[in-house]
């Protein structure tokens, strides 16, 4: 197999990343893909950062070690923990979601206010501040918005408590005059209408996971390693958790371009700690 046939190595911890890895089925559709959602130990956005970057940097070890010819962190939480290690610890190019999707900020905005919406170890990262911190009258404001992650998972992107908690996160951003607002957890593209809702459509949301697929297309061409013309991709999904669930809740966010999904154990052997006996 040469380098532009290898596949683009997805890694998120759950199902979030399936919003970037549908973006990318969108910009790339020639792409082969693997997808790893590490359902065991997800979800990231409540632990710390030390053991987000350990959980992380197993999966992408794992990717890296099957042969893709391009990394995908497609989780802002993970992209928080390990951004700077990934670039260096691995031979192929390495995209994360953060960088792209503060760049995108930065033109969109008309005077410089900016809010973010994320997971708490991304807010406690401090990753989209220091990602800012270079450019001249950018003001960051960040809000995290801890119950989004669950809603999603459990199928839920409309309906009364879903709009209660946005209204109790949003609304106080929406005071401080923000124009425009980063989606900073791959989960909430799916939360898209309802933030939109409430927050005002004066305010320009700037997707982390559109804004990635679009880095990854750059990525590759700039390296030489697009795959060039028509051709059928494999997509595989793996998870560290159960195959099952995981298929049940990615076709209900993204729809049946999920077909099978393998169970996969890393190289601490998660889940349980541990490799199977087989
Ligand atoms: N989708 C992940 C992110 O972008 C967060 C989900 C989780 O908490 O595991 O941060």
């Amino acid at each position: 197999m040469t380098a532009t046939d290898a596949p683009i190595g997805v890694f998120d911890s759950g199902f979030g990343g399936l919003t970037v890895a549908r973006a990318l089925f969108d910009q790339l559709p020639g792409e082969d893909t693997v997808y790893l959602g590490d359902t065991a130990r997800a979800p990231y956005g409540t632990k710390s950062i030390p053991e987000v970057r350990e959980y992380a940097l197993e999966c992408l070890d794992y990717l890296a070690g099957s042969g893709v010819k391009a990394l995908v962190i497609a989780c802002n939480s993970a992209s928080s923990a390990v951004l700077r290690d990934a670039r260096e610890r691995y031979d192929v190019p390495v995209v994360d979601v953060i960088l792209p999707a503060a760049r995108r900020a930065v033109r969109a905005s008309r005077d410089g206010r900016i809010g973010l919406i994320c997971t708490e170890a991304t807010a406690t990262s401090g990753s989209y501040d220091d990602a800012l911190a270079a450019v001249p009258g950018i003001e960051l404001v960040t809000e995290p918005c801890p119950s989004f992650v669950d809603f999603v998972e459990a199928g839920v992107t409309g309906g009364p408590e879903l709009l209660d908690a946005a209204r109790g996160y949003l609304l106080p951003l929406r005071e401080t005059g923000i124009d425009t607002l980063i989606l900073g957890c791959t989960h909430y593209p799916l939360l898209a209408g309802v933030i939109s809702y409430v927050i005002g459509d004066e305010v320009t949301l700037v997707s982390s996971a559109e804004e990635c697929a679009k880095e990854v297309f750059a990525t590759l061409t700039d390296a030489g390693l697009l795959h060039e013309g028509p051709r059928e991709p494999e997509r595989r999904f793996l998870t560290t958790g159960s195959p099952e669930l995981f298929a049940g809740i990615g076709r209900r966010l993204i729809g049946g371009v999920i077909d099978e999904v393998e169970q996969v154990y890393t190289a601490a052997g998660v889940p349980g700690g541990r490799r199977p006996s087989s």
